[in-house]
């Protein structure tokens, strides 16, 4: 994780000036590492039990609260950095595009918008191929008890991204995208900044 926060700090370049809003903030793992060199720091997340695992590490600066990225409970402009990281997987395309315009929203127009650890389409083969989770993909597959189990099992919505979609569909007049790879190159990054 330590290395996750290096990644997201050299895109974001946090400051102590820096209000930060971390979309779907989980239990504020970034929070705890990037929290105390930024102004403040709010965290959101759709899960009751995640944001009460944040708020039990509190730290001064920080404050977390239930909400859906793609109807963020704040308002326009009320942060220098927002961060969408690790979450885009549990969107469908047509809500990703949503929590994005919700992140340009609260964002100042001078602000940056990190959306990271995005699964890169291109590479879902490759990715099946070399971890254990195509398994459950070719169970899915089978028609028999497996099948059966595999379904009733709870799911992520396991969305891939494919790179030149996410450039044309997160950028437009106000906002450039740059893609970064990663290694290993499973996932990608886009980072939003002001043309
Ligand atoms: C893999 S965790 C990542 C947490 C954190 N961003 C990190 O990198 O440590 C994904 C989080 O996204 C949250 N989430 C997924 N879809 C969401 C949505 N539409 N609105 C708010 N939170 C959501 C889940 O509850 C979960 O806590």
């Amino acid at each position: 994780m330590l290395l996750d926060c290096q990644r997201i700090d050299r895109f974001l370049d946090f400051s102590s000036n820096d209000r930060v809003l971390d979309v779907c903030c989980g239990n504020g793992i970034l929070a705890r590492e990037l929290a105390p060199s930024t102004l403040d720091w709010s965290g959101c997340d759709f899960s009751r039990e995640m944001i009460a695992a944040a708020s039990h590490h509190r730290i001064a600066n920080e404050r977390f609260l239930i909400g859906l990225s793609t109807r963020l409970p704040f308002k326009d402009h009320s942060f220098s950095k927002v961060l969408v990281y690790a979450c885009l997987q549990y969107h469908t395309t047509k809500d990703a595009i949503t929590a994005v315009s919700e992140a340009k929203r609260v964002c100042v127009p001078w602000g940056r918008i990190l959306v990271g650890d995005i699964p890169d389409v291109a590479q879902k083969r490759a990715f099946d191929k070399d971890t254990a989770f195509g398994c459950r993909r070719r169970l899915v597959g089978l028609a028999s008890e497996a099948k059966r189990f595999v379904l009733s099992q709870p799911r992520a919505k396991d969305t891939w991204f494919d790179r030149e979609w996410v450039s044309r569909s997160f950028g437009d007049r106000r906002w450039q995208v740059v893609i970064s790879r990663r290694d290993p190159p499973y996932r990608f990054d886009a980072l939003l900044a002001p043309r």
